[in-house]
């Protein structure tokens, strides 16, 4: 049973609540329904993942309610301070490297060491935000694949069953998602065009004296994909991104035992073996395996650093998010440039 109710004090209070416990809201922003998990929560986004059955761990945007908050999770830039004066609280997603004590799961940045921060404008989003006081990570709340949301029926229509709280909080103003701007380096990067035209932010960097045109994103993926020869540091649009998170050892998947230079990292019956011994859940839980993915990877690859051995990893069921794993899985074992 999910939910839906019209938005007050007191139900954005159970929301906050709800999402304190590591459940799933979904609320109104400005552009369209998102659909909300505590982003410091690994198992809360795993959630997010297997209610929308997205195919993939793509990274997720972390809404939070100040520009003081967001530069608390990712590293002000110059760029980002102009476009967030002029244009936070709005439909503008800034995307910047993530702080050394960023406390959003590594879940909710697939890995990256790059955060996607995003201060809604929406009053209800606003005041559920300032009541949570924990950023909220919010992919469009649709199943995957399918149209974004844009009245909480529409909500409804998608996830009911699958999600603890809808809240109404009537049809959103805008219905386009953001726009998103890669600032994390010293040329801003158009990554998804939305809710603000190129032309206004190009505006306000002109006007704050950055000489330094915008860069499309489109661009940089064709040339990194001409030349195979991309420069890692710079920016792809979402859903490009060549690689997420590949260890500095090699990686071997569907290993179910380990030999004896191998970390191996279990996953149901198949226990992990090595120096630390890991699985991603014992119970064959891919929920708590999405949890642990990047968090485990990171473990093993610290361990076998400079020790010449290499990291080995359980078969995992290709269900649900288990085909989002296996997709970052083998981005992980594939053969690197
Ligand atoms: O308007 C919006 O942005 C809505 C509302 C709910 O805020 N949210 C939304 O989320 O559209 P979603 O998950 O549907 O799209 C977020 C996009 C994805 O394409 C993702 O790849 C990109 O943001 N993204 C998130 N984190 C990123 C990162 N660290 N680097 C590059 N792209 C990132
Ligand atoms: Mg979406």
């Amino acid at each position: 049973m999910t939910d839906i109710i019209t938005i007050s004090e007191r139900s954005l209070h159970r929301a906050s609540d709800i999402l304190a416990a590591g459940g799933l809201v979904a609320f109104p922003t400005e552009t369209v329904y998102g659909l909300g998990a505590n982003a410091c929560d690994g198992k809360a986004v795993a959630g997010i993942f297997a209610a929308k059955d997205r195919p993939s761990f793509n990274p997720l945007i972390s809404h939070v309610a100040s520009r003081d908050a967001a530069f608390r999770l990712g590293i002000e830039t110059k760029l980002a301070d102009i476009l967030a004066r002029c244009f936070w609280p709005g439909p503008l997603t800034l995307v910047l490297n993530r702080q050394p004590d960023c406390p959003v799961a590594l879940l909710t940045t697939a890995g990256l060491d790059k955060i996607a921060v995003r201060v809604p404008a929406n009053k209800h989003a606003q005041r559920l935000l300032q009541i949570c006081d924990m950023p909220i990570a919010a992919p469009s709340a649709n199943p995957s694949g399918r149209i974004s949301p844009s009245t909480a029926d529409h909500v409804h229509a998608g996830l009911a069953g699958k999600i603890d709280l809808i809240l109404d909080g009537g049809p959103c103003e805008d219905g386009l998602e953001s726009t998103i701007i890669d600032c994390s380096g010293s040329a801003p990067v158009l990554l998804r065009p939305g809710g603000i035209a190129r032309a206004a932010i190009e505006t306000a960097l002109q006007s704050a004296g950055v000489t330094v045109a915008l860069i499309d994103a489109q661009t940089i993926n064709k040339q990194t994909s001409d030349s195979q020869t991309g420069d890692p540091q710079q920016p792809v649009a979402p859903g490009q991104l060549r690689s997420h998170y590949a260890p500095e050892a090699g990686v071997r998947l569907n290993a179910t035992t380990a030999s004896a230079t191998e970390e191996l990292i279990g996953f149901g019956p198949v226990a992990g073996a090595g120096q630390l011994a890991m699985s991603f859940s014992q119970t064959a839980d891919l929920r708590e395996a999405a949890t642990n993915l990047f968090a485990m990877l990171h473990q093993a690859d610290a361990v076998t650093a400079g020790t010449g051995r290499t990291i080995a990893i359980a078969p995992i069921p290709d269900d649900g998010i288990g085909e989002a794993i296996n997709d970052r899985l083998r981005r992980a074992a594939a053969p690197r440039d």
